[in-house]
């Protein structure tokens, strides 16, 4: 079995995949392009691929050779997955394991955000603290504040059980389909589970961005939330809202967040994801009340030494003739094992 991985793996899950096939790990250094990312796919039957990679027609369409697709994120945008199918390539995810973690970075944000610590920091570093000053660098409170979450599933639910344990009212969003148009949310046992477990509120996504004093983006990137936050949105958001995304870059019409930044329309934004990563706008890097971070949700080592462990167990699992726990495409699996058994 010929495999390549797009990105380092550790050391104990290369040697588990090396006894089932070679490894050809792939360093990406600034980037691959797509002519490169076809040659390196040309002759691999496994690809291990993360959130940058570019899986689609582009990349696989004159491709014979590939079977599956281990993707070592829960995201899956990079993925033509209605495509990938055609060609019978089976594809996994890694849920539910980086949800601690991506948490942890999204809240880590909100309060460096909400008080100032990245500004605290330089100052110290440059020497320009000069002693107690009971109006320096003050910041939001977070307790008693009410924390917007847009997208209620894993990712989400921790999140708010981190809010609530810092003492904020929790609104949510759940379904992110007609997300904008749904007026009045039909409330299930999840809800009422919610509503009992940590006082959270589902509501509207019109009503969560006026009554939001911290709002945080949860939901996948799909058509259907593409450019989810634009003008008319932020425009709906309370003055002196902060924002803070660690979903994807493009769930944001970033043109439009900058506009509103500019005209001081948030408390500050706490981000993790742009629209063209690695490309992050000099109006983002040049606003003191902006805290970026370079996508790096789930980058803890427990977290992805789990990931990539998730993502070689899948593959061993669907060569032995098991179909993986996360697979995407299961649809396509009488056929996969068919061809693939
Ligand atoms: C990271 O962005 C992921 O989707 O896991």
């Amino acid at each position: 079995m010929r495999i390549l991985s797009l990105g380092p793996l550790p050391q104990e899950v290369e040697e588990k995949l090396c006894q089932f096939g070679t490894v050809h790990l792939v360093d990406r250094g600034d980037g691959l392009s797509i002519s490169a990312m076809r040659e390196l796919l040309a002759d691999k039957e496994v690809v291990l691929s993360e959130p940058q990679d570019k899986l689609n027609e582009e990349t696989l369409g004159q491709n014979t050779s590939l079977k599956f697709i281990a993707q070592k994120a829960v995201g899956f945008d990079n993925i033509d997955l209605g495509f990938v199918g055609k060609k019978n390539i089976l594809v996994t995810n890694t849920p539910g394991i980086l949800s601690n973690a991506t948490a942890d970075l999204a809240f880590s944000l909100l309060l460096a955000v909400a008080r100032n610590i990245c500004q605290a920091d330089t100052y110290v570093r440059q020497g320009k603290w000069k002693g107690f000053e009971s109006n320096l660098m003050l910041g939001s409170e977070i307790s008693g504040k009410t924390i917007g979450i847009i997208g209620l599933g894993r990712i989400g639910l921790a999140m708010a059980r981190r809010a609530h344990g810092f003492g904020m009212r929790i609104l949510y969003t759940r379904n992110a389909v007609n997300l904008k148009e749904e007026e009045n949310p039909q409330l299930d046992e999840k809800d009422s589970q919610l509503a009992k477990e940590i006082a959270a509120t589902r509501v509207s996504f019109k009503q969560l961005l006026t009554q939001s004093d911290f709002i945080s983006l949860h939901c996948p990137l799909t058509p259907s939330t593409n450019k989810l936050l634009g003008e008319a949105e932020f425009a709906r958001m309370k003055d002196g809202c902060y924002l803070i995304n660690t979903a994807r870059g493009k769930v944001v019409d970033e043109t439009a967040l900058i506009k509103y930044l500019q005209a001081g329309k948030f408390g500050g934004l706490g981000l993790d994801v742009f629209e063209q990563e690695p490309h992050v706008p000099r109006a983002l890097i040049e606003a003191p009340n902006v805290v970026l971070a370079p996508h790096i949700g789930s980058a803890s080592r427990e977290t992805r030494l789990a990931m990539a462990n998730m993502a070689a167990d899948s593959i061993l699992e669907a060569f032995q003739g098991r179909l993986p726990a996360h697979a995407l495409n299961k649809e396509i699996w009488p056929q996969w094992i068919a061809a693939n058994g």
